[in-house]
């Protein structure tokens, strides 16, 4: 069978990628796992074709014939990631609406036009969530977006539903926390999550633009990606008309991950964390939740991290150099 990732070449569509060859099979649209002959990376930015395992097509999710001519005539399981992050898609408002709201309706009049319904899983954000929020969120919190971004995810979710109901579309769609760490710094407001991690473990000093109290909902990317994958291997029924599910996020506060950097670094020379709080990162964060607990996702087997600790062993092992291979990409 075929599948495709859009935003291929970023943090979570390699990532997604590596695991889907690495495990070589999906399940089919009888529920059966199917091996998966061929897997289309598509990106406006050139994705990795790792090592040759992978088609790679560079093109624009915001046009609609050069989604036409990826979907093409055939059945497909298709993981939809290509987005504009938060901070870009509040920065420029026609590019977010561009790419994540018309980019995803290009993608499911495509899917309109095949002789089976393709599954396909969108990756949505806790950021549909804001307003006055509890600190930790769950399956029936309402969504109240305060950004473009959070928007655009909370109609890319309502779509799937809708081309789903109408048969078009097997459509999945997961809310994800804080995906961390990433291995490079991007201009999204979470970024420290990742930051305050990644760069004392490569030895580098950083100034931590929020308070050690502040916390996050954190999840990591082995775990985002095995979602992914039993999401969409999982059969329609058990997911009935609600087609989207929160997924868990462990509470881990600025400090927690500071003291787990601290316990799992064993004999590397780690850099400085220096408290700097910013005032403006600090509003924007203050409102966040501090906990995302998504108990429909966790009763079909799709859970969180057992700790903050867990998270960071797992970048150490996957990311750092001598551990494995790294990640590109730019978002929450
Ligand atoms: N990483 C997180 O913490 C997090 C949290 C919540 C939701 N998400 C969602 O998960 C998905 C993947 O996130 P990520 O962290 O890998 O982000 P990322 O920015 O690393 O990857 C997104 C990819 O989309 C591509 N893209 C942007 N505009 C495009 C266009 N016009 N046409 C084609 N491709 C385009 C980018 O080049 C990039 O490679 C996104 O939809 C994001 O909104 C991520």
């Amino acid at each position: 069978m075929r599948a495709i990732i859009t935003g291929g070449a970023g943090f979570l569509g390699r990532k997604l990628a590596q695991a889907i060859l690495e495990r070589g099979a999906l399940a089919g649209p009888d529920d059966a796992s199917a091996p998966v002959s061929e897997l289309v990376l598509f990106d406006n930015a050139p994705p990795d074709d790792l090592g040759g395992r992978a088609e790679t097509v560079v093109g624009d999710i915001g046009d609609a014939a050069a989604v036409r001519d990826l979907v093409g005539g055939e059945a497909a399981s298709i993981f939809h990631l290509a987005a504009i992050v938060s901070a870009g898609a509040e920065e420029d408002f026609d590019l977010g609406y561009r790419v994540n709201l018309d980019g995803t309706r290009h993608l499911l009049e495509a899917c309109r036009g095949l002789a089976a319904p393709p599954r396909l899983i969108f990756a949505s954000s806790i950021a549909v969530y804001g307003g006055d929020l509890p600190d930790t969120i769950e399956d029936d919190t309402p969504p109240l977006p305060q950004t473009s971004y959070g928007i655009q995810k909370l109609v890319g979710e309502q779509l799937i539903h809708d081309y789903t109901r109408k048969g078009y579309i097997d459509g999945r769609a997961l809310r994800l926390p804080t995906i961390m760490v990433r291995p490079a710094p991007n201009r999204a407001a979470s970024t420290w999550a990742s930051s305050i991690i990644r760069e004392p473990l490569h030895g580098r000093d950083y100034d931590c633009p929020v308070e050690p109290q502040v916390a996050m909902a954190c999840l990591s990317p082995r775990r985002t990606v095995d979602a992914f994958i039993a999401v969409h291997d999982l059969p329609g029924d058990r997911l009935g008309l609600k087609r989207t599910l929160l997924l868990s996020g462990l509470r881990a506060t600025a400090a927690d991950m500071a003291d787990a950097v601290a316990r799992n670094a064993g004999n590397r020379r780690t850099g400085a964390i220096r408290w700097t709080p910013d005032p403006a990162t600090m509003r924007i964060v203050g409102g966040w939740p501090g906990e995302a607990r998504g108990a429909r996702a966790e009763a079909l087997g799709i859970g969180p991290d057992g700790s903050i600790d867990e998270i960071v062993r797992g970048f150490i092992a996957d990311d750092l150099a001598e551990g494995g291979s790294a990640g590109g990409g730019t978002g929450r």
